[in-house]
């Protein structure tokens, strides 16, 4: 979606905790790991995927308010991606020599229009995290190809938190 024109520069309303931002979700020192421990990694990201895509088809749905058209539309797309990821992920989990599971992570939902928004924002600030620790930890394994599928993922997370900040006018 269109960014902002003009995004606010003060936060409304005062005591209002800060929430982070996509900029903040600073890469964690990669751990050192085996291939299989990667897999094993690879396999909870993909579990996170899948409640993602849920998630996203369960809030389009749900989301009510004309101040929230764009954003329901965005959803759907958002879903579609994250499905996406999930195909990416279990194709590299599978030539990597795993199983790709079919777990589905846990699932967030709220009767509340902008908490289900800030669930949203939640879980993708968690993925931009795992997933920059995830490239590097595939570029210490040499893993080059799965190193590239995961800095495409990364892109996409990073686009999906802005279009969810964007909406929330943070
Ligand atoms: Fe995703
Ligand atoms: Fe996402």
């Amino acid at each position: 979606m269109p960014r902002a024109a003009a995004k606010k520069t003060a936060r409304k309303g005062t005591g209002a905790s800060k929430r982070a931002t996509a900029s903040d979700a600073a890469p964690r020192a990669p751990r050192k790991l085996t291939k299989a421990q990667l897999i094993a990694e690879l396999n909870k990201d993909l579990a996170k995927e899948f409640a993602a895509l849920i998630q996203y088809v369960q809030h389009a749905a749900a989301l009510t308010g004309p101040q929230y058209g764009a954003i329901q539309a965005e959803l759907v797309v958002h879903s579609n991606e994250e499905h996406m990821h999930a195909i990416s992920l279990s194709d590299q989990i599978d030539f990597l020599g795993g199983v790709p599971a079919v777990d589905v992570g846990d699932i967030h939902i709220s009767p509340d229009s902008k908490t289900m928004l800030e669930l949203d924002l939640d879980g993708e600030l968690d993925a931009i995290v795992r997933y920059k620790e995830r490239v590097a930890q595939a570029e210490m394994l040499q893993e080059y190809g799965l190193r590239r599928a995961l800095e495409d993922i990364l892109i996409v997370e990073e686009e999906h938190a802005r279009d969810l900040q964007d909406a929330l006018e943070l």
